[in-house]
């Protein structure tokens, strides 16, 4: 297992779970639905990155909001720490138990409640797969406002908790704006009905929003309402290469002025990242003739009218070969074609994995600054790590992964604080989409005031005055329990 900064002490006001807890919650939820199999725990105490590791004897598989409320409420009581898991794709150590907290995992609840035809609203549970989602509204004319490579397993309530961007954030924006309402049960019980399917509401505070990216630590999100734009009919994807990052940075403000509402993704990788897939990734290849390219960026529209939007495409192409922006592309011929370009921007997350450990870090920069970071790393490491960048270009979020054989302590001193402080030294975000988990549950303070971060205590105190929700994440596990 990974690195070995997560140093943090079991709560010892916590209880340890007995048998009797283990009969209550047979009760509530009938035998199939509590699990002690040591092969179904083993995979649920491992994170997606196998770099987090807990000891959970119990899973608890709730089917309804009524049986999550009564399992918190009796947890509470007991004093039992949980911990909430979706798809177990996150990649911040939050979605595993570090001790032998109780996972409770709400996928059995993945029931479409409504969708409004006109309007787009989606309410749903919160335990549905996001691709599923996606593959429901695309038979009703629409899709769903974000997409991320994990789309196969993550869980709508996993994207909600951990606030999450990915690949249609450039269009369509946070979840903060798209999610309308939440059902959230909270840690003694009580069910908090925020589940609102109107666009507009000025009415006193907005608390759903303390939901979205709380990772779990002031609530079980039970039920999601969503805001899901049309689908349209017409989708152009090109592969690209660039000179330098300077050429992707002037192509970006170019394609935001240029092909204006038709931009639907403009997501960038360098050079190593393409290595990275072409070496570990089969059946992948470079759609462009073999020649060293930097950088690659692929640019998507969507919009409806098939004609008018290949034409602005290619006529902003032709502007950005002429002008030098671009130095070699493609355009997809089909929608086979179109997967094979995003198999490898999604499939380097993959890719690293398979090459051994990686230290990865997800980050908000100014955009003239972001590549500096990486350039620098590479300074830093030489031989002994290969430094890849790649991410969400359109929304200023660069992905920092530093990939080595093995992990090794003196690598992760070389790395950190120093991309931490890099990064607060350009009131950057340590967190941009996958938010702090266990990974920088410590590190919150490169990004929050100190009175945030006290603001944020008494809210996780007064929300769950026990402690019991995801315990030792997101916020500093010391100031928490005092
Ligand atoms: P989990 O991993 O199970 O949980 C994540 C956190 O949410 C944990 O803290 C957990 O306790 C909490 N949680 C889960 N469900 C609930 C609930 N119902 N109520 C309360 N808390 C809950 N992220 C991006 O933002 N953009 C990307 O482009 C992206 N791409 C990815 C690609 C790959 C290949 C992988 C493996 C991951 C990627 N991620 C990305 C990270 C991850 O997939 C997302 O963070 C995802 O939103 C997590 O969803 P999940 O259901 O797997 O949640
Ligand atoms: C991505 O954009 O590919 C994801 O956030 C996963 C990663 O950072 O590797
Ligand atoms: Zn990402």
């Amino acid at each position: 297992f990974g690195s070995t900064t997560f140093e943090v002490q079991r709560n010892p006001s916590f209880a340890t779970l007995n048998s009797e807890d283990v009969n209550r919650f047979k009760e509530m939820l009938g035998e199939k639905n509590v699990i002690e199999d040591e092969d179904r725990l083993a995979t649920a105490n491992i994170d997606w990155m196998r770099k987090y590791k807990g000891f959970s004897k119990l899973l608890l598989q709730p089917k309804s909001t009524q049986e999550v409320s009564e399992i918190l409420k009796y947890c509470n009581s007991r004093c039992l720490a949980v911990v909430p898991q979706g798809g177990n794709t996150g990649l911040v150590g939050g979605s595993v138990p570090v001790f032998d907290e109780v996972i409770i995992n709400i996928g059995s609840m993945n029931n479409i409640i409504s969708l409004d035809k006109v309007s787009g609203i989606l309410v749903c549970e919160a335990g549905c797969i996001l691709e599923n989602l996606d593959s429901f509204l695309l038979n009703e004319g629409f899709i769903m406002p974000l997409d991320l490579g994990a789309k196969g397993s993550c869980q709508i309530g996993g994207n909600v908790s951990t606030n999450a961007g990915g690949l249609r954030y450039v269009r369509y924006g946070s979840l903060h704006g798209s999610i309308l309402g939440l059902e959230v049960v909270q840690a003694n019980g009580t069910v908090l009905d925020m589940l609102g399917t109107i666009r507009k509401d000025s009415t006193g505070y907005d608390l759903k929003q303390l939901f979205i990216g709380s990772e779990g630590s002031l609530g079980i999100i039970t039920k999601v309402s969503i805001l899901t734009p049309p689908r349209l009919s017409s989708t152009n994807l090109a592969f690209l290469a660039c000179k330098d990052f300077f050429s992707c940075q002037k192509l970006l403000s170019e394609s935001k002025r240029k092909l204006g509402e038709v931009l639907s993704a403009f997501e960038f990788l360098d050079n190593q990242s393409m290595d990275m897939v072409l070496t570990y990734l089969d059946g992948v290849r470079n759609p462009l003739p073999p020649s060293v390219h930097n950088f690659y960026v692929l640019i998507e529209t969507t919009g409806s009218n098939e004609t008018h939007d290949k034409e602005k495409l290619e006529a902003f192409l032709l502007h950005s070969m002429e002008s030098g922006l671009i130095s070699d592309g493609v355009v997809a011929q089909d929608i086979n074609q179109a997967s094979s370009f995003w198999r490898i921007r999604e499939g380097i997350t993959e890719a690293l994995m398979k090459a051994g450990a990686v230290y990865k870090y997800d980050l908000s920069l100014p955009v003239e600054k972001m590549y500096n970071l990486v350039e620098k790393m590479r300074i830093r490491l030489g031989q002994r790590a290969k430094v890849l960048g790649y991410g969400h270009l359109g929304d200023a979020n660069l992905h920092l992964n530093i990939s080595t054989p093995e992990y090794d302590d003196t690598v992760l001193a070389q790395i950190e604080p120093f991309v931490y402080e890099w990064t607060s030294s350009h009131r950057g975000s340590i967190s941009a989409e996958h938010g702090l988990g266990l990974m920088k549950a410590n590190k919150i303070h490169y990004s929050k005031s100190p009175e945030t971060v006290e603001l944020m205590i008494s809210i996780k105190k007064l929300l769950d005055p026990n402690r019991i929700l995801n315990p030792y994440k997101v916020l500093p596990h010391s100031l928490v329990q005092e």
